[in-house]
């Protein structure tokens, strides 16, 4: 049995537990220097990977996303993170066992194995990308190059990191309605399509133009609570709407094309917050 970190205080879990796409593990160097310790408690409703939340890990926090699924798999690995990586490494990481995890349909799985599918395909899919069909239906093909699974350890460490946290599975005006005074909210909405394509898809509405106005009234409501909030967003017209009214910063990043490691671009991208800029 190894020790858990009740009672005392965290140690932050330095690898991201899924791979996810917009994830801003290359961005925690900058982003961690607007988060200390005094902060209330960390708030962030795009959760995602949660790569922040487990670099600073915070003692009471708030994480959400309306990734459904994506919210089970961190209620499950809190309650028995060694279970869930016993489970994890007994599955054979090949080609037709995964294609067999891929089949089962998660409705008719209990929420364990739920998890466990999710985790078990994120990291044998390809580059990590999570996308479901119209129907809802992972269908994301087996990857070439398998991420490497965290260890034990790291599983009882992001457990741990987890323990005090409330886990909200929806909307982001939802996980923002528990923002009080005093605490830090870390927004990493994804890029915004326009609200004309949107009425054009099928399937889940994507991020649009209409949800940039909701963020952007949420920043205000935030603020005038007292509270602290850090945006990253890539350059875009709405982003650039969106430094104009608080503090910024525009720096280049280095990215992957669509996830393939040998089509390389840089790009611009924005910090936007409301509390001084850290030195
Ligand atoms: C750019 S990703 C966040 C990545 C995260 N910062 C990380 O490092 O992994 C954006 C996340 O927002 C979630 N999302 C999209 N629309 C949302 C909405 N309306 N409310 C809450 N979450 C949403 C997506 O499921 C996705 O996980």
């Amino acid at each position: 049995m190894l020790l858990r970190a009740e009672g005392r205080e965290k140690r932050p879990v330095r690898r991201a537990f899924l791979r996810w796409a917009g994830s801003k593990k290359k961005l925690i160097p900058r982003l961690e220097q607007f988060w200390n310790q005094n902060y209330s408690r960390y708030v962030e409703p795009f959760a995602g990977s949660a790569c922040l939340f487990f670099a600073v890990a915070p003692t009471k926090a708030v994480l959400g996303d309306n990734n459904r699924e994506l919210i089970n798999v961190y209620r499950v690995l809190r309650k028995d993170p060694e279970r869930m990586h016993r489970r994890l490494i007994g599955i054979p990481r090949e080609r037709d066992s995964y294609y067999r995890w891929r089949a089962k349909d998660p409705k008719a799985l209990d929420a364990e194995t739920r998890a466990l599918r999710f985790v078990y395909l994120n990291h044998n899919c390809f580059n990590g990308i999570y996308r479901t069909n119209v129907d809802g239906n992972f269908n994301v093909p087996f990857g070439s190059k398998l991420a490497t699974y965290l260890s034990r350890q790291e599983f009882v460490g992001c457990s741990d990191a987890l323990s005090s946290v409330k886990l909200v599975a929806g909307d982001f005006e939802d996980t923002l309605a528990n923002v009080t005074k005093g605490d830090f909210v870390y927004l990493d909405p994804p890029y915004a399509v326009t609200s004309r394509r949107v009425f054009r898809e099928y399937g889940k509405k994507p991020f649009a133009t209409d949800d940039v106005e909701r963020l952007s009234a949420e920043l205000q409501r935030i603020h005038k609570l007292g509270a602290h909030f850090v945006v990253s967003y890539a350059d875009c017209k709405e982003a650039r709407v969106l430094a104009a009214n608080w503090n910024s910063q525009k720096f280049l990043v280095q990215r992957h094309i669509a996830g393939f490691s040998d089509h390389r671009t840089r790009s611009f991208e924005w910090i936007i917050y409301n509390m001084p800029t850290p030195h």
